[in-house]
């Protein structure tokens, strides 16, 4: 055990996180000895775990919910993309024993679109949902140009609170019109508290792409009420394996093959 690379995921609740069976298999193909443990951390412990977790010879940590902007404390040094966002869901340590935090959701939701020819250039997106992970996507598809980037939320303070944070981003607030959305992206937990639903149905068609950021069972709904204009229906999946890859990349400087990951337990 003593040579294994220390690893981590930490979050609260973190027993249903697929991270530590990700990383697994990414390090397994290259040969690389890793021991990736899932960890239960309150927030108030949060600032005392991050310190002795590297103190002690950690190598990395994912940071999941609640903990993806609090973590950003622990940091020395903070990627550009954690700067805008104010969150991270990555952190490593620099051969200063400096720890930097990193966001790699937006690469790894851009690398998922691309994989599977979802266009983003010159395309007309909205985006469902004004919390965590819709913030965390909105800078990486603002630089893939899309002809518009809207955002609309059932709270409208939060719609308003997002397009003044990424005003310089060209992201604007959903109005009603007649223009077909292109890519419709799914970033509430709707579907948890009931079914789903969203009164757009007169700019949705069948060439309309909905993706979902959650994956498996959580998607149901959503997929469901999708279904009536579009086959065309992606789940979070491969974004969660490409972020995983693009975090494994900032600790091992390699982007490890994701086209084989398999995944237990993905209707939890
Ligand atoms: P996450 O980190 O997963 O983004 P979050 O920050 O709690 O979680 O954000 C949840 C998002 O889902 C919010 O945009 C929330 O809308 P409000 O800002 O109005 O709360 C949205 N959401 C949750 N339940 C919803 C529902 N039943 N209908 C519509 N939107 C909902």
């Amino acid at each position: 055990m003593g040579n294994q690379i220390k690893l981590g995921v930490i979050g609260d609740p973190i027993d249903h996180s697929m991270s530590p069976l990700i990383h697994a298999q990414f390090a397994e193909a290259l040969g690389l000895k890793i021991n990736y443990k899932p960890f239960h951390v309150v927030e108030r412990d949060l600032d005392e775990f991050i310190e002795s977790f590297f103190a002690e010879g950690g190598y990395g940590l994912n940071i999941t919910l609640p903990h993806k902007l609090n973590c950003v404390r622990s940091a020395n040094i903070l990627s550009s993309e954690v700067e805008l966002l104010g969150a991270a869901n990555t952190l490593s340590k620099n051969s200063n024993n400096e720890i930097i935090a990193s966001s790699t959701d937006g690469l790894g939701f851009i690398r998922d679109c691309s994989d599977k020819n979802i266009e983003i250039s010159n395309k007309r997106v909205l985006i469902l949902g004004a919390g965590g992970a819709s913030q965390s996507i909105i800078p990486a598809i603002a630089r893939m140009n899309p002809t518009k980037l809207m955002i609309d939320n059932r709270s409208p303070d939060k719609t308003e609170h997002l397009v003044t944070k990424f005003s310089s981003l060209g992201l604007q607030p959903f109005q009603h019109d007649n223009e077909p959305i292109d890519l419709l992206i799914n970033a509430t937990s709707a579907a948890l508290s009931g079914s789903f639903n969203w009164n757009i149905q007169n700019q949705l068609n069948e060439e309309t792409i909905f993706y979902d950021l959650s994956y498996g069972k959580a998607s149901v709904k959503f997929f469901s009420w999708a279904s009536q204009f579009s086959k065309n229906r992606f789940d979070g999946t491969g974004m969660l394996i490409a972020q995983a890859a693009f975090s494994f990349q900032l600790w091992f400087d390699t982007f490890p093959d994701i086209s084989n990951i398999k995944l237990s337990n993905t209707d939890d």
